[in-house]
This record gives C-alpha cells, sequence and structure tokens, in this order.
C-alpha cells in the first residue's frame, strides 16, 4: 500500500517496437556530437519501416518508433549526495520502480553519487552524455548549475528529469518557451513548512511551552542555497504567526541537513538560551534526529518543556512521534515523487507530452496519524 502508488499506464507499443540505435541498449553508435533531432531521427526511423514493409501504415509507424522497448532504455541518475538519508530512500525507490514497474534493466541503469561536488557531477553528466543516456534524472548539487547542465543535454538532444532540488522559475519557463525537454519533479517546500508551523499552532498551549506569551526557536536549517531550506524556514514561521502566535527567533544556523550539525546547533542553543527555548524547528528529520540527542542530554522533555518538529517521515522519527518523543513532521513522499520521476523519463523517451513541473503533495505526521503513515513507509 502506497499513499500516492500509481497505477502504470504506460502505453508501450506492445510487440512494435523498434530499436532506435542513436543511444542505450549497448549500441555502439552513440551520436554525442550532432545531437539528431526526434523529429529528424522520427522521419529516418518511419523511411525505414516503409521501405521493409509496404503494408505498414503511417499510424504503426509513429506507434512504433514512439513506444521503446524499456529494456533497451539507458538512464542516468545522479544524487547530490549518497550520504543523505533522505535522498538514499529516495533512490533506492526510483531505481526499484524503474525496474519492477517500468522493465528497465538493471544494467542499463547508472546511478551515480554526486558528493556534493558540482564539479563531480558535471563529469557524470558528461560521461552519461558519451555513454549514450537515453535520458538522465538528475538530483543537482547546485540548483544554479541548472542552465548548464541543460544546455550540454540539450545540444546531446537528452532529456532531463530534475529532482529534489528545484530550478528557478523563470528557468522552467524557459524550458516550455524554449522547446527544451526538461522537466521538474518534486515537492512545494512552502506547503512542509506551513505545515510544521501549524503542527505547533495547533498544540493546545500554541507551542508555548513556558507560558510566557511568547514562543521563542530555534531554526536549524538544511543548505540555505536549497528552495527547501528557504521555504520550510519562511512558511513554517509564517503558519504561526498567521495563527495569531507572538513569536521570537533566538538562533537561526545551517545544519546542511545532516544530524550531527544539527545535534550540534541544537547543544550549543540549548547551552546558550536554556529554558527559553520553547519550540526547534529542524528543516528535516535527520537533524530533528540530532537535536533531539541534545535536547535529551540537556535534560529537556519533548512534549512536556520543549517541542521539536522535522521533515520527511524517517522511519526512526515518525517511531518517535508515535511514542511522544517528538512533536510532529511531515511526510516528504519519496514513492510518489519517485515514481513520477521515473514516468516522465519514460514519457520523455517515448516521445509523450511532458510538462514543465510535477509537484507531490506533503503529508502533515502527528501522533494521530503516525502509525497509519508508518505502515505506508515501513
Ligand atoms: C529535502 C529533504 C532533505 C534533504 C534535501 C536534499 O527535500 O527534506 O532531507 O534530503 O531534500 O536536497
Amino acid at each position: 500500500m502506497r499513499l500516492t502508488k500509481k497505477i502504470m499506464a504506460m502505453a508501450l507499443a506492445s510487440g512494435m517496437v523498434l530499436s532506435m540505435a542513436a543511444c542505450g541498449g549497448g549500441s555502439s553508435t552513440a551520436d554525442t556530437t550532432a545531437a539528431p533531432t526526434e523529429a529528424a531521427t522520427t522521419a529516418a526511423e518511419a523511411e525505414d519501416t516503409k521501405a521493409d514493409s509496404a503494408e505498414t501504415t503511417a499510424a504503426e509507424v509513429n506507434e512504433a518508433v514512439e513506444g521503446k522497448d524499456p529494456a533497451e532504455v539507458k538512464v542516468g541518475i545522479s544524487i547530490y549526495q549518497f550520504a543523505d538519508n533522505f535522498m538514499t530512500l529516495y533512490r533506492e525507490e526510483l531505481e526499484k520502480y524503474l525496474i519492477e514497474e517500468l522493465g528497465v534493466k538493471k544494467e542499463n541503469i547508472s546511478i551515480m553519487d554526486g558528493k556534493n561536488d558540482q564539479g563531480e557531477q558535471m563529469n557524470q553528466i558528461r560521461n552519461f552524455i558519451t555513454q549514450g543516456c537515453d535520458v538522465m534524472i538528475i538530483n543537482l548539487v547546485q540548483a544554479s548549475s541548472e542552465p548548464t547542465v541543460t544546455e550540454e543535454c540539450n545540444a546531446a538532444g537528452i532529456p532531463v528529469v530534475y529532482i529534489n532540488r528545484e530550478p528557478e522559475a523563470e528557468r522552467e519557463q524557459a524550458w516550455v518557451d524554449e522547446g527544451i525537454k526538461a522537466t521538474y519533479v518534486g515537492a512545494d517546500a512552502r506547503q512542509s513548512g506551513t505545515f510544521q508551523g501549524e503542527e505547533i499552532a495547533e498544540l493546545e498551549n500554541k507551542g508555548d511551552a513556558d507560558g510566557d506569551g511568547v514562543v521563542r526557536y530555534i531554526m536549524v536549517q538544511g543548505d540555505p542555497e536549497n528552495v527547501d531550506a528557504q521555504y520550510r524556514t519562511e512558511f513554517s514561521i509564517q503558519a504561526l504567526t498567521d495563527a495569531g502566535v507572538e513569536v521570537e527567533e533566538l538562533v537561526k544556523m545551517r545544519g546542511d541537513w545532516d544530524q550531527t550539525k544539527g545535534q550540534e546547533i541544537t547543544a550549543n542553543a540549548l547551552s546558550q538560551h536554556g529554558a527559553k527555548i520553547d519550540v526547534v524547528f529542524c528543516n528535516n528529520d535527520a537533524m530533528a534526529l540530532g537535536a533531539l540527542q541534545a535536547i535529551e542530554a540537556a535534560g529537556r522533555k519533548v512534549n512536556e518543556d520543549i517541542y521539536l518538529v522535522g521533515v520527511d517521515a524517517l522511519v526512526e522519527v515518525v517511531e518517535h512521534v508515535m511514542n511522544d518523543k517528538m512533536t510532529g513532521t511531515v511526510f516528504n513522499d519519496y514513492f510518489g515523487q519517485a515514481h513520477t520521476a521515473a514516468d516522465k523519463a519514460m514519457d520523455f523517451v517515448n516521445g509523450k507530452d511532458v510538462d514543465n513541473v510535477y509537484m507531490v503533495d506533503y503529508v502533515k505526521v502527528t501522533t494521530e496519524n503516525a502509525a497509519e503513515i508508518l505502515d505506508l513507509i515501513k
């Protein structure tokens, strides 16, 4: 049972698949410089087919060239860094879905670790181009590198599905305006921030643990270049102030999505501000797990004298929410995101229309539904 598990309706041309020699499927004819356009390839294939069989209708030719045998599709994937809890879950689901649901061969999927280094990731992308991948799924190290990546992939005739780190909105529009085969699949981080704030605002005391009329908080941020970090930071607090809560920020520091940094930042804040801290907001669950270690080490008790929220719904965190050790989290639906990313990658390969942006909903996780969410993710 999956929240957003979709019934696959891939219209792969059954039994009528022509192999397109341009790239993938072990073919050595990959053209990395000339970048034949889809239209040119289609026309050439259509011409060949006509010569082979005078009986074949134009419609059949179209259907045939549009559906590529998934067993021959080569997919290049680069994840910004393997040492990221959430992106590890995402990556595993993505690979599983491509293989088990879409019929892509494991040996035709290349998954690289960007090692949080844009230069390294750029080399991986260039290798994918040289190897003749049919499509790429890219979790950029730096969203600001998107124009370069898109330009190189587009020049090579390779579509790109960006995931998790959203490029600029103007760039997403430029893909449409310029007819570039690129799309973004993600989740609107404003929603996750709002949900975090609401989880606090919906508490009986609205997060005012010490009852002095002001909710004082610390904000443990992800990588601030990331819109996820920016929006979660902004919208969590906005949800609180929208609910009429008076707030004061005591500390805001970047923890780069990392548990150890979350622990250090929270420990320092607790020793500096002590009992004044009512709420610890973390932009993700890994940092919230670190914050929990610091809170416990300082002898504080979540949901009694301090509140703690994260985002992602890692199994450990959802269990903590059930056991009253964390106030809440927000499910970052990597099933929905991975499936949509893979579906859109295959749509590109099969010449179907693909929009420029796909957003998957977040889900609030509190004691009320934690057991249900655990059932979905475990
Ligand atoms: C966020 C997620 C974080 C981290 C980040 C990487 O969506 O909540 O845990 O994985 O993506 O860009």
